[in-house]
């Protein structure tokens, strides 16, 4: 089989060696690898990774090498207005049966498996999709690769402001990633003490939160840490600040959004194998002659999930650690 590879949507660290064990489970098996660079997107531009050993638009054993610690992706990666659309969709493929592509591994998260169910509309070539995103947002697999990175990058830039929050004794909001997801706000919350935490899950109001934050300073709390989902409410932390703002508390506020800073980075031990184990088996399933699914991992077992069933299925956000973190956060 000729195996296209792509990344697409946001990048996860991972993704790299994710693409490292398609390659080098392929190649050995007598595939040939085609590396699509930035998504969707390449497959409009035709976009391909060449390799300087073939002398060909194949990806070959070294193309991979030295990436299984970096962060990004080899292949970059965006977000495709054009293919959106059936015009897209069709053009993608064209280039598919041009460059005689026979089966694709996605890495990605719901989007890309949405933009993988409309291709298929047009192409009859098997794909496998690997879960790539920080927001540990899909159903099928325990968790996506690049969550636990994300969450280690978030944790350790919430603990060093902690660090002067306690020593100035303020208040901080600090947003993390997660669109649609309080996952990642949830275990960095968690993970780092914070006092509160606002989801798009489980939704608590700026009254509540101020409440709890009022009831620790009578207790003698002198510092705050409150995480908040980008998606939790509609504008973000800044939303949240501009409100607590209007309640007239003597909180000493400072905000701070991490951003992109949770996308970068060596992928921890977790995120290197898992991509690992999830890029193998992707070319594996493709082999046992699968289609239209996601390989994730499931209580330490590969599993495959219909597209469809992977965005619908949410990961709901554990009840219990919201709960911990009530418990624990006085
Ligand atoms: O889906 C991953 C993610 O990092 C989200 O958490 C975030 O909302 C979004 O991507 C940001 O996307 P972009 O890099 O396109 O601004």
């Amino acid at each position: 089989m000729r195996i296209g590879v792509f990344t697409s949507g946001g990048d996860a660290p991972g993704m790299n060696a994710c693409i490292r064990a398609v390659v080098r489970t392929a190649l050995p098996a007598g595939h040939q690898v085609i590396g699509i660079r930035r998504g969707f997107e390449g497959l409009l531009t035709e976009a391909l990774f060449y390799s300087l050993i073939l002398k060909d638009y194949q990806m070959d054993m070294r193309s991979v090498s030295n990436i299984i610690h970096r962060g990004g992706t080899i292949l970059h990666t965006s977000r495709c207005p054009r293919f959106e659309a059936e015009e897209g969709q069709r053009a993608a493929a064209a280039s598919l049966r041009r460059h005689k592509i026979d089966a694709l591994v996605a890495i990605g998260g719901d989007g890309t498996f949405r933009g993988c169910m409309d291709l298929a509309r047009y192409w009859d070539g098997p794909i496998i999709g690997c879960p790539g995103t920080i927001d540990n947002d899909l159903g099928g697999t325990d968790v996506t690769i690049g969550f636990s990175t994300a969450v280690r990058t978030a944790m350790e830039a919430v603990d060093k402001v902690r660090d002067t929050a306690d020593a100035t004794e303020r208040l901080f909001l600090i947003e993390v990633m997660g669109r649609h997801s309080g996952q990642i706000a949830l275990y960095t919350a968690l993970a780092t003490g914070a006092d509160t935490v606002l989801l798009p899950e489980a939704p608590v109001t700026v009254d509540e939160a101020v409440k709890r934050l009022e009831e620790e300073r009578r207790q003698g709390k002198t510092s705050w840490i409150v995480i908040v989902a980008e998606g939790a409410v509609a504008g973000g932390v800044h939303t949240v600040s501009r409100e607590l703002a209007q309640r007239r508390t003597s909180f000493d506020i400072r905000v701070l959004v991490l951003g992109h800073l949770q996308r970068g980075g060596a992928p921890d031990v977790r995120d290197r194998i898992l991509a690992s184990r999830l890029g193998a088996g992707a070319v594996d399933a493709l082999r046992e002659g699968h289609s239209g699914k996601m390989i994730g991992e499931v209580n330490g077992r590969l599993t495959l999930t219909p597209f469809e069933h992977t965005g619908t299925e949410r990961k709901p956000v554990p009840t219990e650690l919201i709960t911990l973190l009530t418990n624990l956060a006085r």
